[in-house]
Formats: C-alpha cells, structure tokens, sequence
C-alpha cells in the first residue's frame, strides 16, 4: 500500500469498527461518505467485487449447448456459456486483439464473432479464427482465449469470481447450504425477472434487508401488516439469515398463487439471507427471490430481482398468468412475493 493511502485506509478501519461495536446498542452506522466518496467506490471494486463470489444468473439462463449470456460487473464485461461438452464456462467479454466488447445481450450460438476486425472465438472462449496474423511474430493462435473467469454453481445460481486465488465456492456458501437447503432452489425454476435503476450506493440495499425495523411502516400496504415476528437472527460478521415461522407467502394476505413448493411442509419457516457482498435470499412457500444490487457509480445501481418457484408451475401458462401486475397480490411497490 502506497504510504500516502494510509491516513485513508485507517479513516475506513475506524468507521467500519464503529458498526461492529458490542454491545449492539452501542454501535453507530457508517458516515456518509462511505456511500458517496470515489476512493471507497475504487476500493470496492478492487477488494469486493473483484475478489469475492458473486451470483450473475441461473442454470437454466444457459441451458443448452450454445446458450450465453453476459453481464457486466461494475466495469468487467462478462459471458456466461454452456459449452459443446454441456459444461458451464465463463470468461471476460474483452477481445484479446484490440480490447472491442465481443458479443452483446443472450442467445444460443456456435461462435462469437468479434464486430471490430472480426476474430471469432469458439463458445469456450477460445480462439477459432483470424484473418491476416500468420506473418505475426510470435502470435500464439493455440493458446489465445478470451480470459477465463472462475465459475461454479449452487442451488441453481450461477457464481463466477475474479479472483483465480479465491477460495472455494463451497465454502462461501456452506451457511446458506446449511440453513436454507430445504427450499431446494435447485429444483426451482426461474419464473421472472426484474430490473429496476435507481439513484443509490448499492450498500444500501443490503442495509435496508437487514433492517426489519420498517416492515410496519413502509410494507403496511403488504405484508407488514401481517403478525410477521422476526426471530432467531444469528447475527456475525458475514451472514444474516431470519426465519420466520409459519411459512406463507408474501402476498398482502398470505395466498400462495403459485402452490406450495412440493418439497416444503407447513411447518417449514420462510426464510431470509444476506449473502455478502451483494445478494440477498428471501424465500417463501411458493417462491424464491434473489435480489442483487450491483454498483454502477457511488451514487447509482442496479437492482436485480430473480424470482424462481416450482418448476411445474412455473412453466403452466395457467400458473404464469397469475404473475401479472394486474393480479391484486402484485405489488409494484414492493415487488415482495
Ligand atoms: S478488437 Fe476484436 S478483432 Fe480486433
Ligand atoms: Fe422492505
């Protein structure tokens, strides 16, 4: 660390020891210029979002072979493929010639076909084909690949990460496998997704899940009105997962308008789980949510929301066109069950 960041570094140390005080009734939330300043923004990125596992989309986004999609991570262009062998790959949407973005959106494809002067790299990342190179010295076709990302799965989501020293997916999730397994998110299927832009440091949104002060007064309209206990919060340094019991959906009055998750009893809580650094779990009876807040600048971000429930049901156009917005129990408000 250059010797001039550290007045810097040990400002951060301080504050962030501030919210971790014990008792709890003593410790304070952190300063405003940790959700506005350009230097902590850099630092998350560097030292989060490039370092840590993080969840970009479902399986079954990329079912078949062929199937892609991207993703951009703060500033890192990101392609998600089912490769030919039905293995899952993902690798960095920069073009190992000139640095042009190679493929756009999702789809199903043999190739990627690179729009600047048109190397095409095969749906594994490898290069398949250029024009004019063979005179280049040292040019190493064999080896030259759009740069590998780690990836793995769990319950059905995808994670990729940076970082090739991370350390392994298994044991950043083995808390969630542990206390929410028996939502079995892996046998949910996708139903919906939804995206919404807002002006917001994307901490917040993990602030805001953890803060179950406000159900009464900004959910009155949903479910906050319901007798909604909030119990059995283990609380460390990493994870925070609710359960809530009597598991019923979110709809205002408890309806589950897409059927009980087969595998789920009466008995069984809903559950909630901040997964650091920027995911969060909320499952019901009949369905699944992740919501992901990604950083775009200090000030702005984007919400993603993943809304999975029983595979059957949600592939019933019957089921389907229950998730409207017109049906009562949707709220655009809150977007909650
Ligand atoms: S930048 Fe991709 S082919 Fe030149
Ligand atoms: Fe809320």
């Amino acid at each position: 660390m250059a010797r001039a960041d550290l007045p810097f570094e040990s400002e951060v140390r301080k504050e962030l020891a501030r919210t971790r005080v014990h008792p709890r009734s003593r410790a304070r939330h952190l300063p405003g210029w940790m959700y506005t300043s350009a230097e902590v923004f850099r630092r998350e990125t560097e030292r989060i979002f490039l370092k840590d596992w993080l969840i970009i989309g479902r399986v079954e986004e990329v079912e078949t072979p062929g199937d892609y999609f991207t993703f951009d991570i703060v500033d890192e262009p990101v392609v998600v493929t089912r490769g030919k062998d039905g293995r899952l790959n993902a690798f960095s949407n920069v073009c190992r010639h000139r640095g042009a973005k190679v493929v756009e959106g999702r789809g199903n494809a043999k190739a990627f076909g690179c729009p600047y002067h048109g190397w095409t790299y095969d749906i594994e990342g490898k290069l398949a084909q250029t024009t004019f190179t063979d005179d280049v010295e040292g040019f190493d076709f064999d080896n030259c690949r759009l740069a590998p990302i780690q990836i793995g799965t769990w319950g059905g989501w995808i994670f990729v990460n940076f970082d090739p020293d991370a350390a392994p997916l298994e044991r950043h999730v083995a808390p969630y496998a542990e206390k929410l397994g028996y939502f079995r998110q892996e046998d949910c299927r996708l139903s919906d997704t939804l995206i919404v832009e807002s002006d917001v440091n994307w901490k917040l949104m993990a602030e805001n899940f953890i803060d179950v002060y406000h159900f009464r007064t900004l959910h009155a309209g949903t479910f906050g009105t319901r007798k909604n206990p909030a119990t059995n919060i283990p609380y460390d340094e990493d994870q925070v997962i609710i359960f809530r019991p009597g598991g019923k959906s979110l709809t205002p009055t408890g309806e589950m308008l897409l059927g009980r998750l087969p595998w789920l009893t009466e008995d069984d809580p809903s559950a909630a789980g901040h997964m650091p650094p920027n995911a969060y779990f909320t499952c019901h009876a009949d369905n699944v949510q992740l919501w992901m807040s990604w950083p775009l600048s200090p000030s702005r971000s984007r919400i993603m929301i993943y809304r999975c429930s029983n595979s059957r049901a949600t592939t019933s156009r019957s089921a389907r066109s229950r998730i409207t917005p017109s049906s009562p129990a949707f709220s655009t408000k809150t977007w909650v069950w």
